[in-house]
């Protein structure tokens, strides 16, 4: 059993090809440069992009493969990131796929970005569940109870900004270029922690929610303070152009990461109260981020849990994790079909898999 999975949700135009649940191999193209200056995606620029490569990114998939490997008419199901991401992008994939799906009478599964993220570190170990899925993404910052790979439950979301964001606005507000997560988590390892520096937001609450737009306008306001640390050019401080601001930006950098891993550690805590689990899983692309992974390391250890931690290539945009899913979904029964419907950000993904076991429980509620 072959699934190709295709990924197109935001600026990561990538192809997979997953049997049995291992990885067989990977393409994927990043459309950094073309959005670091705009500081941010700009979607129309996204989706010609993906529509420019995916034709060679596959071709390349099945070069790369070689003789051995799988080759296109050996895919029996494509899986494509139906949403929750930009709607042009996800069109883009979904277009794609479903051409191939057709000319290739393959079984089409439309797979929620969301839950291939929570997933995706099973290509890399054995989870076991029952879990706690902890998923930090650019959109997302959600927290949910994982009963198994495909019973997902969905505990406390995201009401502003994702962790993810305020990471990327905080280095558009220094002048770091997008996306900004990455560089701010550089500049933090140099850096040391004030506690007091930032505030760690909407803690003073019961509920399983994040809201970071307060940390944001801390940054902001203490930024306006301190005009001197934001880059006079933008660009990522090479340590070659040390000046008297520097040590000062990386404390800056360290503070906040540690705002942000902090609230994300007491939410955890607190679901953690209620949830009785055997792991925690952090996935997303800010799952990358250093302090996030030491802070979910120390919270395993507290809780003795299991703790799974991606490695860095599954945390970003990928299509391993959307073949990985898609294939589960398949042996599972679920499938969709030519009608499948892409799904912005700010929607519920439906269950609308067009399966005989359709019982609600599975995938996320
Ligand atoms: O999961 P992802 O690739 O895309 C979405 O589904 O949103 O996540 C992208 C986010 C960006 O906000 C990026 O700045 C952040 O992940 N990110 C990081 C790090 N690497 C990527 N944030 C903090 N530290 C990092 N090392
Ligand atoms: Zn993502």
């Amino acid at each position: 059993m072959v699934c190709l999975g295709i990924e197109s949700s935001c600026d990561e135009t990538s192809a997979a090809l997953v049997e049995s649940g291992c990885l067989m191999r990977q393409v994927t193209a990043t459309q950094e440069d073309i959005h670091a200056l705009f500081g941010g995606v700009v979607p129309e620029l996204a989706s010609r992009e993906h529509y420019r490569l995916l034709r060679p990114l596959l071709r390349r998939l099945f070069e790369s493969s070689g003789q051995a490997g799988p080759r296109l008419q050996d895919v029996d199901t494509i899986a494509v990131a139906r949403g929750p991401g930009l709607l042009g992008t996800l069109l883009v994939g979904m277009g794609f796929a479903k051409g191939l799906a057709l000319g290739l009478d393959a079984s089409l599964v439309g797979v929620n970005h969301l839950h291939a993220h929570l997933t995706a570190v099973g290509l890399e170990q054995k989870v076991q569940y029952p879990a706690l899925g902890l998923l930090v993404s650019g959109g997302h910052t959600h927290l949910y109870m994982m009963h198994s790979a495909l019973e997902v439950e969905l505990l406390g979301r995201t009401l502003d900004d994702a962790a993810g964001e305020v990471f990327d606005k905080t280095a558009k507000m220094l002048n770091l270029p997008y996306p900004g997560g990455r560089h701010i988590d550089t500049l933090a390892r140099g850096g040391e922690v004030n506690t007091a520096l930032f505030p760690r937001p909407y803690l003073d609450n019961q509920n399983l929610d994040f809201s970071f737009s307060g940390l944001k306008t801390a940054v902001s306001l203490y930024l306006e303070k301190h005009p001197n640390l934001r880059l006079r050019t933008m660009g990522i401080p090479d340590g070659a152009a040390e000046d008297e601001h520097s040590q000062e930006l990386r404390d800056v950098c360290a503070s906040f990461n540690f705002a942000v891993a902090d609230t994300l550690r007491v939410k955890t805590e607190r679901a953690l109260k209620s949830q009785r689990v055997k792991s925690l899983i952090v996935a997303g692309g800010a799952a990358a981020n250093t302090m996030i992974r030491v802070t979910a390391e120390a919270i395993g250890r507290k809780h003795g849990l299991f703790v799974y931690l991606p490695s860095l290539s599954l945390c970003t945009d990928n299509a391993a994790m959307i073949a990985y899913l898609g294939e589960m979904l398949h042996i599972a029964g679920f499938s969709h079909g030519y009608d499948l419907d892409a799904i912005p950000r700010g929607r519920k993904i439906p269950n609308d898999y067009k399966a005989s076991r359709l019982d609600n429980t599975t995938a996320i509620r």
